[in-house]
Protein backbone atom coordinates (compact mmCIF):
# COMPACT_ATOMS: atom_id res chain seq x y z
CA UNK A 1 0.00 0.00 0.00
CA UNK A 2 1.10 3.48 -0.97
CA UNK A 3 0.99 6.15 1.82
CA UNK A 4 -0.17 9.76 0.63
CA UNK A 5 2.13 11.52 2.75
CA UNK A 6 0.21 14.65 2.78
CA UNK A 7 -2.79 12.90 3.48
CA UNK A 8 -1.81 11.40 5.98
CA UNK A 9 -0.52 14.29 8.08
CA UNK A 10 -3.58 16.62 6.83
CA UNK A 11 -5.94 13.79 8.67
CA UNK A 12 -3.75 13.93 11.50
CA UNK A 13 -4.07 17.78 11.85
CA UNK A 14 -7.64 17.53 11.68
CA UNK A 15 -8.80 14.88 13.57
CA UNK A 16 -5.56 13.57 16.06
CA UNK A 17 -5.28 15.30 19.67
CA UNK A 18 -1.30 14.68 20.27
CA UNK A 19 -0.67 13.90 24.36
CA UNK A 20 1.61 16.60 26.27
CA UNK A 21 1.23 18.74 22.82
CA UNK A 22 0.40 22.61 22.04
CA UNK A 23 -1.56 21.95 18.84
CA UNK A 24 -1.27 26.16 18.00
CA UNK A 25 2.24 24.44 16.86
CA UNK A 26 1.18 23.24 13.77
CA UNK A 27 -0.72 26.09 12.64
CA UNK A 28 2.88 26.59 10.86
CA UNK A 29 4.19 23.53 11.12
CA UNK A 30 3.57 19.58 10.29
CA UNK A 31 3.47 17.13 13.35
CA UNK A 32 6.58 14.17 12.58
CA UNK A 33 4.36 11.23 11.84
CA UNK A 34 6.64 7.77 12.12
CA UNK A 35 6.17 5.09 9.48
CA UNK A 36 8.72 2.26 10.59
CA UNK A 37 11.15 1.56 13.13
CA UNK A 38 14.42 -1.49 12.73
CA UNK A 39 16.90 -1.89 15.37
CA UNK A 40 16.81 1.88 17.27
CA UNK A 41 16.16 3.87 14.09
CA UNK A 42 12.98 5.15 13.24
CA UNK A 43 12.02 6.48 9.60
CA UNK A 44 9.09 9.43 9.42
CA UNK A 45 6.27 9.83 6.76
CA UNK A 46 8.74 12.05 4.93
CA UNK A 47 11.27 9.74 5.04
CA UNK A 48 13.66 11.14 7.09
CA UNK A 49 15.71 8.63 9.22
CA UNK A 50 16.53 9.43 13.06
CA UNK A 51 18.81 7.40 15.65
CA UNK A 52 16.25 6.80 18.79
CA UNK A 53 18.27 7.70 22.33
CA UNK A 54 14.79 7.28 24.32
CA UNK A 55 13.56 3.91 23.10
CA UNK A 56 10.08 5.20 21.29
CA UNK A 57 10.55 8.67 23.08
CA UNK A 58 9.14 7.65 26.64
CA UNK A 59 12.25 4.86 27.60
CA UNK A 60 9.71 2.26 26.52
CA UNK A 61 10.72 -0.14 23.12
CA UNK A 62 14.02 -1.51 25.29
CA UNK A 63 14.38 -4.48 22.93
CA UNK A 64 14.41 -2.28 19.79
CA UNK A 65 11.76 -1.97 16.61
CA UNK A 66 11.15 -4.87 14.34
CA UNK A 67 11.29 -7.60 16.54
CA UNK A 68 9.81 -10.83 14.31
CA UNK A 69 9.84 -13.10 17.88
CA UNK A 70 7.91 -10.65 19.66
CA UNK A 71 5.07 -10.65 16.82
CA UNK A 72 5.27 -13.84 16.13
CA UNK A 73 4.34 -14.53 19.69
CA UNK A 74 1.58 -12.37 19.76
CA UNK A 75 0.19 -13.10 16.58
CA UNK A 76 0.30 -17.11 17.55
CA UNK A 77 -1.34 -16.04 20.91
CA UNK A 78 -4.45 -14.37 19.47
CA UNK A 79 -5.15 -16.32 17.01
CA UNK A 80 -5.31 -18.99 19.66
CA UNK A 81 -7.54 -16.74 22.17
CA UNK A 82 -6.74 -13.12 22.23
CA UNK A 83 -8.61 -12.28 25.37
CA UNK A 84 -10.58 -13.40 28.40
CA UNK A 85 -11.56 -11.26 31.59
CA UNK A 86 -8.75 -11.84 33.86
CA UNK A 87 -10.83 -13.68 36.92
CA UNK A 88 -9.81 -16.77 34.88
CA UNK A 89 -6.61 -17.64 33.72
CA UNK A 90 -4.59 -18.34 30.46
CA UNK A 91 -1.87 -19.46 29.68
CA UNK A 92 0.63 -16.97 28.39
CA UNK A 93 -0.28 -14.95 32.23
CA UNK A 94 0.84 -18.37 34.22
CA UNK A 95 3.98 -18.45 32.48
CA UNK A 96 4.79 -14.76 32.09
CA UNK A 97 3.97 -14.63 35.66
CA UNK A 98 6.40 -17.74 36.76
CA UNK A 99 9.39 -16.02 34.44
CA UNK A 100 8.62 -12.26 35.93
CA UNK A 101 8.92 -13.67 39.61
CA UNK A 102 11.75 -16.00 38.79
CA UNK A 103 13.57 -12.45 38.17
CA UNK A 104 12.37 -11.03 41.11
CA UNK A 105 13.58 -12.96 44.02
CA UNK A 106 11.10 -12.69 47.33
CA UNK A 107 7.93 -11.40 45.44
CA UNK A 108 5.43 -13.89 44.34
CA UNK A 109 2.57 -12.56 42.43
CA UNK A 110 1.64 -11.00 39.68
CA UNK A 111 -1.16 -8.62 38.62
CA UNK A 112 -1.80 -7.50 35.50
CA UNK A 113 -3.29 -4.19 33.84
CA UNK A 114 -2.45 -1.82 31.13
CA UNK A 115 -0.12 0.65 31.96
CA UNK A 116 2.14 2.24 34.46
CA UNK A 117 -0.72 4.92 35.93
CA UNK A 118 -3.06 1.72 36.36
CA UNK A 119 -0.08 -0.49 37.97
CA UNK A 120 0.39 2.16 40.76
CA UNK A 121 -3.68 2.97 41.24
CA UNK A 122 -3.42 -1.29 42.20
CA UNK A 123 -1.03 -0.40 44.40
CA UNK A 124 -2.57 2.12 46.21
CA UNK A 125 -5.54 0.50 46.50
CA UNK A 126 -4.36 -2.64 47.82
CA UNK A 127 -2.65 -0.69 50.28
CA UNK A 128 -6.27 1.17 51.25
CA UNK A 129 -8.18 -2.22 51.27
CA UNK A 130 -5.05 -3.70 53.69
CA UNK A 131 -5.56 -0.63 55.72
CA UNK A 132 -9.63 -1.41 56.03
CA UNK A 133 -9.22 -4.86 56.43
CA UNK A 134 -6.53 -5.04 59.17
CA UNK A 135 -6.96 -1.00 60.49
CA UNK A 136 -9.66 -0.34 60.64
CA UNK A 137 -9.12 2.13 57.72
CA UNK A 138 -6.37 4.16 59.99
CA UNK A 139 -3.80 3.26 57.96
CA UNK A 140 -4.51 4.75 54.73
CA UNK A 141 -1.80 7.63 54.02
CA UNK A 142 0.37 7.30 51.26
CA UNK A 143 3.68 9.17 51.08
CA UNK A 144 5.46 10.26 47.84
CA UNK A 145 8.36 11.81 47.24
CA UNK A 146 9.46 15.15 45.44
CA UNK A 147 10.46 14.99 41.95
CA UNK A 148 8.99 11.39 41.63
CA UNK A 149 6.01 11.05 39.01
CA UNK A 150 3.63 7.80 39.21
CA UNK A 151 1.51 8.03 36.51
CA UNK A 152 -1.24 10.51 34.87
CA UNK A 153 -4.88 10.03 36.22
CA UNK A 154 -6.03 12.46 39.01
CA UNK A 155 -5.50 9.70 41.86
CA UNK A 156 -1.16 9.23 40.39
CA UNK A 157 -1.20 13.13 40.24
CA UNK A 158 -2.13 12.95 43.76
CA UNK A 159 1.16 11.05 44.45
CA UNK A 160 3.26 12.96 42.03
CA UNK A 161 6.33 14.95 43.02
CA UNK A 162 6.21 17.35 39.90
CA UNK A 163 4.12 20.35 40.33
CA UNK A 164 3.76 21.34 36.66
CA UNK A 165 2.48 18.05 36.07
CA UNK A 166 -0.51 18.46 38.57
CA UNK A 167 -0.73 22.13 37.69
CA UNK A 168 -4.68 22.67 36.79
CA UNK A 169 -6.21 19.22 37.69
CA UNK A 170 -6.77 19.26 41.40
CA UNK A 171 -8.55 19.07 43.07
CA UNK A 172 -7.06 15.90 44.18
CA UNK A 173 -7.40 12.86 45.90
CA UNK A 174 -7.14 13.10 49.91
CA UNK A 175 -4.59 10.90 52.12
CA UNK A 176 -1.20 11.47 49.78
CA UNK A 177 1.49 13.43 51.07
CA UNK A 178 5.11 14.23 49.83
CA UNK A 179 8.84 14.16 51.40
CA UNK A 180 11.69 15.50 50.13
CA UNK A 181 13.80 14.53 46.84
CA UNK A 182 16.69 12.15 46.96
CA UNK A 183 18.80 14.66 45.06
CA UNK A 184 22.78 14.36 45.93
CA UNK A 185 23.77 16.84 43.37
CA UNK A 186 21.04 19.71 44.92
CA UNK A 187 21.35 18.70 48.62
CA UNK A 188 20.39 21.17 50.48
CA UNK A 189 22.82 20.15 53.37
CA UNK A 190 25.99 21.80 51.01
CA UNK A 191 27.00 18.49 50.96
CA UNK A 192 29.77 16.47 48.31
CA UNK A 193 26.93 14.91 46.42
CA UNK A 194 28.86 11.88 46.37
CA UNK A 195 29.53 11.86 50.34
CA UNK A 196 27.85 8.59 51.72
CA UNK A 197 25.97 10.04 54.96
CA UNK A 198 23.60 11.85 52.31
CA UNK A 199 21.74 8.28 52.00
CA UNK A 200 20.99 8.55 55.91
CA UNK A 201 20.24 12.42 55.65
CA UNK A 202 17.97 11.91 52.85
CA UNK A 203 16.13 8.89 54.44
CA UNK A 204 15.93 10.63 57.56
CA UNK A 205 13.72 13.90 55.97
CA UNK A 206 10.93 10.69 55.21
CA UNK A 207 10.96 9.28 58.98
CA UNK A 208 10.22 13.34 59.58
CA UNK A 209 7.27 13.22 58.04
CA UNK A 210 6.12 9.73 59.21
CA UNK A 211 6.26 10.39 62.39
CA UNK A 212 4.49 14.26 61.79
CA UNK A 213 1.68 12.59 60.15
CA UNK A 214 1.53 9.90 62.61
CA UNK A 215 2.71 6.22 61.51
CA UNK A 216 -0.40 4.57 62.68
CA UNK A 217 -1.87 6.57 59.65
CA UNK A 218 0.91 5.96 57.01
CA UNK A 219 0.17 2.31 55.03
CA UNK A 220 2.61 3.13 52.18
CA UNK A 221 5.45 4.85 50.92
CA UNK A 222 5.79 4.70 47.10
CA UNK A 223 9.32 5.60 45.46
CA UNK A 224 11.15 5.67 42.16
CA UNK A 225 14.26 3.27 42.47
CA UNK A 226 15.97 6.02 40.11
CA UNK A 227 13.74 9.42 39.41
CA UNK A 228 13.09 8.64 35.69
CA UNK A 229 11.37 12.38 34.30
CA UNK A 230 12.27 14.37 37.49
CA UNK A 231 15.75 14.49 35.89
CA UNK A 232 17.56 10.93 36.63
CA UNK A 233 18.38 11.43 40.09
CA UNK A 234 20.11 8.37 41.46
CA UNK A 235 20.03 7.89 45.16
CA UNK A 236 22.95 7.03 47.63
CA UNK A 237 23.91 3.83 47.65
CA UNK A 238 22.62 2.93 51.30
CA UNK A 239 19.10 5.20 50.76
CA UNK A 240 16.85 2.74 49.57
CA UNK A 241 17.88 0.49 52.62
CA UNK A 242 17.70 2.60 54.80
CA UNK A 243 14.05 3.97 53.50
CA UNK A 244 13.06 -0.51 53.41
CA UNK A 245 13.95 -0.51 56.76
CA UNK A 246 12.00 2.74 58.18
CA UNK A 247 8.89 1.31 56.46
CA UNK A 248 9.43 -1.92 58.13
CA UNK A 249 9.65 -0.51 61.78
CA UNK A 250 6.74 1.39 61.28
CA UNK A 251 4.76 -1.55 59.71
CA UNK A 252 4.31 0.79 56.14
CA UNK A 253 4.34 -1.42 52.86
CA UNK A 254 6.93 0.02 50.34
CA UNK A 255 6.27 0.23 47.23
CA UNK A 256 8.89 0.54 44.43
CA UNK A 257 7.96 1.83 41.06
CA UNK A 258 10.29 0.22 38.10
CA UNK A 259 7.76 1.40 35.17
CA UNK A 260 11.08 2.95 33.72
CA UNK A 261 13.63 1.15 35.56
CA UNK A 262 12.45 -2.40 35.51
CA UNK A 263 13.50 -5.15 33.02
CA UNK A 264 17.12 -4.32 32.69
CA UNK A 265 17.16 -0.38 31.55
CA UNK A 266 19.69 0.35 34.78
CA UNK A 267 21.51 -2.88 34.36
CA UNK A 268 20.20 -5.29 36.28
CA UNK A 269 16.27 -6.80 36.10
CA UNK A 270 15.12 -4.32 38.20
CA UNK A 271 16.18 -1.06 40.05
CA UNK A 272 15.82 -1.81 43.07
CA UNK A 273 18.10 -4.99 43.23
CA UNK A 274 21.05 -2.46 42.90
CA UNK A 275 20.58 -1.58 46.50
CA UNK A 276 19.76 -5.00 48.25
CA UNK A 277 16.55 -4.13 49.27
CA UNK A 278 12.93 -6.73 48.70
CA UNK A 279 9.57 -4.47 48.65
CA UNK A 280 6.67 -5.29 49.21
CA UNK A 281 5.10 -4.18 46.18
CA UNK A 282 6.59 -3.45 42.39
CA UNK A 283 5.47 -1.89 39.65
CA UNK A 284 6.38 -1.75 36.23
CA UNK A 285 5.19 -1.19 32.70
CA UNK A 286 7.10 0.05 29.63
CA UNK A 287 9.91 -2.10 29.24
CA UNK A 288 7.46 -5.32 30.36
CA UNK A 289 6.64 -5.96 26.86
CA UNK A 290 8.74 -3.42 25.11
CA UNK A 291 5.85 -1.11 23.17
CA UNK A 292 4.85 -4.61 21.28
CA UNK A 293 1.64 -4.87 23.76
CA UNK A 294 0.03 -2.84 26.50
CA UNK A 295 0.77 -4.21 30.05
CA UNK A 296 1.98 -3.13 33.22
CA UNK A 297 2.14 -5.66 36.41
CA UNK A 298 1.90 -5.09 40.00
CA UNK A 299 3.50 -7.58 41.80
CA UNK A 300 3.72 -8.07 45.45
CA UNK A 301 4.75 -10.46 47.97
CA UNK A 302 2.92 -13.61 49.35
CA UNK A 303 2.61 -11.63 52.58
CA UNK A 304 0.62 -9.20 50.81
CA UNK A 305 -1.79 -11.34 48.93
CA UNK A 306 -2.13 -13.56 51.90
CA UNK A 307 -4.07 -10.57 53.59
CA UNK A 308 -6.41 -10.92 51.17
CA UNK A 309 -7.07 -14.76 51.78
CA UNK A 310 -10.36 -15.40 52.89
CA UNK A 311 -13.20 -17.46 52.79
CA UNK A 312 -15.06 -17.74 49.47
CA UNK A 313 -18.46 -16.64 51.20
CA UNK A 314 -16.53 -13.02 52.55
CA UNK A 315 -17.85 -10.28 50.50
CA UNK A 316 -15.01 -7.90 51.21
CA UNK A 317 -11.77 -9.94 51.97
CA UNK A 318 -10.80 -10.29 48.55
CA UNK A 319 -9.03 -7.28 45.76
CA UNK A 320 -11.82 -5.80 44.08
CA UNK A 321 -10.13 -5.27 41.05
CA UNK A 322 -10.80 -4.95 37.17
CA UNK A 323 -9.08 -4.04 34.46
CA UNK A 324 -10.92 -5.45 31.57
CA UNK A 325 -7.64 -5.13 28.84
CA UNK A 326 -5.68 -6.97 31.97
CA UNK A 327 -7.17 -9.43 29.81
CA UNK A 328 -5.70 -9.52 26.89
CA UNK A 329 -3.34 -12.17 26.00
CA UNK A 330 -1.43 -10.10 23.84
CA UNK A 331 0.35 -8.51 26.64
CA UNK A 332 1.83 -11.58 28.63
CA UNK A 333 2.75 -13.19 25.13
CA UNK A 334 4.51 -10.23 24.28
CA UNK A 335 6.28 -9.93 27.73
CA UNK A 336 7.36 -13.32 27.74
CA UNK A 337 9.06 -13.20 24.44
CA UNK A 338 10.57 -9.59 24.91
CA UNK A 339 12.46 -11.34 28.45
CA UNK A 340 13.61 -14.23 26.43
CA UNK A 341 15.06 -11.77 24.18
CA UNK A 342 16.84 -10.19 27.25
CA UNK A 343 18.05 -13.44 28.27
CA UNK A 344 19.07 -14.83 25.28
CA UNK A 345 21.06 -11.75 23.95
CA UNK A 346 22.47 -11.06 27.03
CA UNK A 347 21.38 -7.64 27.17
CA UNK A 348 21.65 -6.65 30.62
CA UNK A 349 25.33 -7.32 30.37
CA UNK A 350 25.13 -5.26 27.44
CA UNK A 351 23.36 -2.73 29.13
CA UNK A 352 26.68 -2.18 31.70
CA UNK A 353 28.94 -2.74 29.56
CA UNK A 354 27.34 0.03 27.07
CA UNK A 355 26.10 2.28 29.73
CA UNK A 356 29.52 2.46 31.24
CA UNK A 357 30.87 3.32 27.51
CA UNK A 358 27.76 6.28 27.33
CA UNK A 359 28.73 7.48 30.73
CA UNK A 360 32.33 8.33 29.64
CA UNK A 361 31.48 9.63 26.64
CA UNK A 362 29.42 12.60 28.73
CA UNK A 363 31.87 12.78 31.02
CA UNK A 364 34.26 13.48 28.09
CA UNK A 365 31.32 16.32 27.03
CA UNK A 366 31.09 18.10 30.58
CA UNK A 367 35.18 18.39 30.27
CA UNK A 368 34.21 20.57 27.17
CA UNK A 369 31.25 22.11 28.20
CA UNK A 370 30.99 23.90 31.42
CA UNK A 371 27.28 24.19 31.51
CA UNK A 372 26.76 20.97 31.99
CA UNK A 373 26.67 20.54 35.81
CA UNK A 374 26.51 17.14 36.57
CA UNK A 375 25.94 14.15 34.60
CA UNK A 376 24.62 10.90 36.39
CA UNK A 377 22.59 7.37 35.73
CA UNK A 378 22.88 3.76 35.48
CA UNK A 379 23.20 1.71 33.01
CA UNK A 380 21.92 2.81 29.71
CA UNK A 381 19.84 5.67 31.68
CA UNK A 382 21.45 8.60 31.95
CA UNK A 383 20.59 12.41 32.55
CA UNK A 384 23.16 15.50 31.84
CA UNK A 385 21.71 18.39 34.18
CA UNK A 386 22.19 21.81 32.38
CA UNK A 387 23.56 24.75 34.49
CA UNK A 388 24.16 28.96 33.82
CA UNK A 389 26.87 28.18 36.25
CA UNK A 390 28.63 24.99 37.33
CA UNK A 391 29.33 26.77 41.03
CA UNK A 392 26.11 28.33 41.97
CA UNK A 393 24.07 25.34 39.70
CA UNK A 394 21.76 27.85 38.59
CA UNK A 395 19.90 25.88 36.38
CA UNK A 396 19.33 26.65 33.03
CA UNK A 397 16.66 27.37 31.43
CA UNK A 398 13.90 24.73 30.13
CA UNK A 399 14.32 27.13 26.36
CA UNK A 400 18.50 25.83 26.68
CA UNK A 401 17.00 22.17 26.80
CA UNK A 402 14.88 22.26 23.69
CA UNK A 403 17.41 23.79 21.97
CA UNK A 404 19.37 21.40 22.48
CA UNK A 405 17.43 18.44 21.98
CA UNK A 406 16.07 20.38 18.54
CA UNK A 407 19.36 20.55 17.32
CA UNK A 408 20.09 16.92 17.92
CA UNK A 409 16.35 15.96 16.31
CA UNK A 410 16.82 18.26 13.40
CA UNK A 411 20.39 15.89 12.65
CA UNK A 412 18.57 13.05 12.89
CA UNK A 413 18.97 12.09 16.73
CA UNK A 414 16.21 11.68 18.84
CA UNK A 415 17.18 12.39 22.73
CA UNK A 416 14.81 13.36 25.90
CA UNK A 417 14.73 15.87 28.09
CA UNK A 418 12.67 17.02 31.51
CA UNK A 419 9.77 19.05 30.39
CA UNK A 420 7.74 21.25 31.74
CA UNK A 421 7.31 18.99 35.08
CA UNK A 422 9.10 21.63 37.45
CA UNK A 423 9.01 25.10 37.35
CA UNK A 424 12.67 26.04 37.89
CA UNK A 425 14.28 22.41 36.89
CA UNK A 426 13.63 21.45 33.52
CA UNK A 427 16.82 21.55 32.68
CA UNK A 428 17.88 17.52 32.06
CA UNK A 429 19.01 16.14 29.39
CA UNK A 430 18.15 12.30 29.50
CA UNK A 431 18.89 9.47 27.39
CA UNK A 432 17.70 5.97 27.52
CA UNK A 433 18.66 4.40 24.26
CA UNK A 434 17.50 0.82 23.45
CA UNK A 435 19.36 -1.78 25.23
CA UNK A 436 20.77 -3.48 22.43
CA UNK A 437 23.12 -0.01 21.99
CA UNK A 438 26.55 -0.81 20.19
CA UNK A 439 29.58 1.75 20.48
CA UNK A 440 28.22 2.75 17.32
CA UNK A 441 25.16 4.10 18.54
CA UNK A 442 26.43 5.40 21.86
CA UNK A 443 28.96 7.33 19.48
CA UNK A 444 26.45 8.99 17.51
CA UNK A 445 24.08 10.06 20.50
CA UNK A 446 27.92 11.39 21.72
CA UNK A 447 28.51 13.42 18.97
CA UNK A 448 24.89 14.72 18.38
CA UNK A 449 24.90 16.35 21.62
CA UNK A 450 28.55 17.44 21.38
CA UNK A 451 27.37 19.60 17.84
CA UNK A 452 24.45 20.60 19.41
CA UNK A 453 26.64 21.74 22.82
CA UNK A 454 28.23 23.95 20.38
CA UNK A 455 26.02 25.50 19.00
CA UNK A 456 23.67 26.21 22.28
CA UNK A 457 23.93 29.97 23.98
CA UNK A 458 23.01 29.73 27.68
C1 LIG B 1 8.06 6.29 36.81
C2 LIG B 1 6.75 6.28 36.09
N1 LIG B 1 5.68 5.74 36.68
C3 LIG B 1 4.49 5.69 36.08
C4 LIG B 1 4.30 6.20 34.81
C5 LIG B 1 2.95 6.16 34.17
O1 LIG B 1 2.92 5.22 33.17
P1 LIG B 1 1.79 5.28 32.04
O2 LIG B 1 2.06 6.47 31.20
O3 LIG B 1 1.96 3.96 31.33
O4 LIG B 1 0.48 5.35 32.72
C6 LIG B 1 5.39 6.77 34.14
C7 LIG B 1 5.25 7.33 32.79
O5 LIG B 1 6.09 7.97 32.24
C8 LIG B 1 6.65 6.83 34.81
O6 LIG B 1 7.72 7.41 34.22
Amino acid sequence: MSIDADKIIALDKKHVWHHLTQHKAFENADPIVFVEGKGMRVTDIKGKEYLDAVSGGVWTVNVGYGRKEIVDAVSEQMMKLCYFAGSFGNIPTALFSEKLIEKMPGLSRVYISNSGSEANEKAFKIVRQISALKYDGKKSKILYRARDYHGTTITTLSACGQEERRMQYGPFTPGFIEFPAANPYRNPYGMDPSDPALGQKFADELEKVIMAEGPDTVGGVIVEPITAGGGVLEPPQDYLKIVSALCKKHNILLILDEVVCGLGRTGAWFGYQHYGIVPDMVTMAKGVASGYAAISCTVTTEAVFNDFIAAPSDREAYFRDISTFGGCTSGPAAALANIKIIEDEKLIDNVNAMGAYLMDGLRGLMKKYDFIGDVRGKGLFCGLELVKDRTTKVPADEATCNQVAGHCMKNGVIIGKTSRSFKEYNNTICLSPALISTKKEIDEIVTALDNAFAEVKI
